[in-house]
């Protein structure tokens, strides 16, 4: 949600301000724009749409200086997508720029006071206020100090912010700061940078700096420092980034999503790697919970959002499963609303593929307030999420560029199978070798999607063919249910159809008056062994639809004989354990989605209306 670069050093700043963008571009779309300040002279560029009509504009009308620079790309909350509201926002005299990700709440009553002093506004945004407010700052200390009006300006902001400002009078500084809203500084040479994810830098350095919350930063070249919002010193994180910049580019591939859903089985098996210690028992070094606090836990709550959601109500089966503990799902947008009973020994686990989910970190924000122990799995390493929970279990998926997530989402699955045997373990519900059983099932996966991977061509010619469809409707039970809303959110948020998903056994308590002749039916059908029933049920739930005329796309295991006379058209899968099933089963359907978005000449890294990570609630 919105991209920010900043950048300090020798070399032209606008080049490595508009690359760090392109870097960026997943987080927001509808609108970029750069400022450069060269001694006093501030310039600023900003066009609606994609990057590549702020590049067209920069090579039309290059600005006449260089020097340092800051870059937006900007997902639009107040005002619309156009040119004016594009960030940077100046004040009056064109002496301060800024760049804003989040919302200021208080917008309003600010710009009404800042317009009583005379402030003129261009813009709908709220981000205007906080320039106009830096300026008069600026001119009521009269000491020239940004950093010094920043800190003022941010304390008498609410809401949630990363702002990062320039200021003519002081030509070789960039400042920012940070509340509820993601910033990380790069160190270099001679030179720094400042982006809301390290991809925007990570091409120049891979040393990092991870900023508080409530902090400040000038940024020079030489220098970084870092303080409270009361000017004091703040103690910060530095961290070296185990990925290179070759790990967040395309590798031949058209689209950064069709690179990620072919990284699935490296992604699994880098987020399973050196879990199991010498002698056989489960680690999970980052954990930080002790067995101690591990054992009182008498309940477990997940929150997430969209696809790390899916990922709980799946982790839902295997952990009530395996851990006989009893587990709560919910969409983290609601959970504090709603007064849940948490106490000591609730453990709530926050899944968030980006760490920044601004409905998950404000319900972890109120499982901690209420006592309760969080574990977040996340795959940005010093994101906000795991900085604010008493544990975290990473993903190793490495950077997923594409918005919809693909690799991030099987490796979650991996990680929450995890924490569930680990939970069995410290907790004595399983014996060792029951786990190692598992563990070793888990250790397979990899294969099994790169084998699912390689018969996946059928299932795009079956995509393209139904590019034309308005509504597709996807069907499962058990595990199989989350997969088939995983599959809906997919084809919703990357070919724009209306898709739905239901439990199977609910289809015949309404949605069944949906089936219509020839209405594509995908059905996610259980492994035959251990939930025999369950298999059998939604054999007949499949020749309900179809003697009602749809047409019934069946994801099924391989030699499934008693789904093949029903299937319209049968996607077969490895036969795998029941509980591991979603991580094959999920894969027909990004491809699915994937395919039928590109027939229809989506863009499928960047779908519109949407932005990567959702910094605001
Ligand atoms: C997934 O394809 C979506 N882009 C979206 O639902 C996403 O999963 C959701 O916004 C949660 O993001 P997070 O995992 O980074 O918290």
């Amino acid at each position: 949600m919105c991209g920010i670069v900043g950048y300090v050093g020798p070399q032209p700043a606008l080049e490595v301000v508009v690359d760090g963008l392109a870097r960026l571009e997943y987080r927001g779309y509808d609108s970029a724009g750069v400022a450069v300040l060269d001694g006093g002279t501030l310039q600023t560029e900003k066009r609606a749409g994609k990057l590549a009509n702020l590049r067209r504009a920069l090579e039309a009308s290059p600005p006449a200086a260089d020097g340092i620079g800051i870059g937006h790309t900007r997902w639009a909350t107040h005002g619309a997508p156009n040119d004016v509201n594009a960030h940077p926002h100046v004040d009056g005299e064109r002496r301060v720029a800024v760049i804003h990700n989040g919302i200021i709440e208080n917008f309003a009553a600010l710009r009404v006071e800042l317009e009583e002093r005379g402030c003129k506004f261009t813009s709908e945004t709220d981000t205007e206020v906080a320039a106009h407010l830096l300026s008069t700052e600026l001119k009521d200390r009269g000491d020239g100090d940004l950093a010094a009006a920043m800190r003022a300006v941010c304390r008498r902001l609410e809401g949630a912010f990363t702002l990062v400002a320039m200021y003519a009078g002081d030509p070789d500084l960039i400042v920012a700061a940070r509340r509820n809203s993601p910033l990380v500084v790069g160190r270099g040479d001679g030179e720094n940078f400042l982006a809301s994810d390290v991809a925007a830098f990570i091409a120049h350095t891979r040393d990092a700096v991870e900023l508080g919350q409530d902090q400040v930063v000038e940024l020079r070249a030489g220098d970084v420092r870092v303080t409270d919002y009361d000017g004091a010193p703040a103690p910060v994180r530095e961290y070296h980034v185990d990925w290179d910049a070759s790990a967040a580019e395309k590798g031949g591939y058209e689209y950064f999503m069709l690179k990620e859903i072919v990284e699935q089985p490296r992604a699994l098996a880098d987020t399973l790697l050196g879990r199991v210690a010498a002698d056989g028992t489960l680690t999970l070094d980052e954990m930080r919970l002790d067995g101690a606090e591990l054992r009182e836990i008498h309940k477990i709550v997940i929150i997430a959002c969209g696809t790390s959601y899916h990922a709980g109500m799946i982790a839902k089966y295997a952990i009530e499963h395996w851990c006989r503990i009893p587990c709560e799902v919910e969409v983290a947008s609601e959970f504090r609303y709603r007064d849940p009973i948490l106490d000591r020994q609730t453990l709530v686990i926050a899944i968030s593929q980006s760490g920044e989910s601004m409905d998950t970190l404000m319900a972890v924000r109120y499982a901690r307030e209420q006592r309760a122990r969080v574990l977040a799995i996340c795959n940005v390493n010093g994101s906000t999420i795991p900085r604010e929970s008493d544990a975290v279990l990473y993903t190793h998926a490495g950077p997923e560029v594409g918005v919809a997530a693909t690799k991030t989402f099987l490796t979650q699955l991996a990680a929450c199978y995890l924490v569930g045997l680990y939970l069995a373990q410290v907790r004595g519900h399983k014996y060792g070798d029951e786990i190692n059983a598992v563990i070793g099932q888990l250790a397979h996966m990899p294969e099994q999607v790169e084998k699912v991977l390689g018969t996946v061509d059928p299932v795009r010619a079956l995509a393209r063919s139904l590019a034309g469809a308005d509504t597709v409707l996807f069907l499962g039970r058990h595990v199989g249910f989350p997969v088939a809303m995983e599959g809906a959110l997919k084809l919703k948020e990357l070919a724009y159809m209306h898709a739905e998903a239901f439990a199977a056994g609910e289809l015949k308590h309404g949605p069944i008056a949906l089936i219509e002749d020839g209405l594509p039916v995908v059905v996610v059908v259980p492994s035959r062994e251990g939930r025999g029933v369950l298999h059998d049920k939604i054999v007949s739930n499949i020749q309900e639809i179809r003697a009602r005329g749809a047409r019934t796309v069946v994801i099924a295991e391989e030699g499934d004989e008693a789904v093949r006379p029903f299937a319209d058209e049968l996607v077969e899968i490895p036969a795998v354990p029941t509980l591991l099933q979603p991580i094959v089963s999920t894969v027909p359907l990004q491809v699915f989605a994937c395919e039928l978005a590109l027939a229809k000449g989506n863009d499928v890294d960047q779908p519109r209306n949407l932005a990567k990570s959702v910094t605001v609630e």
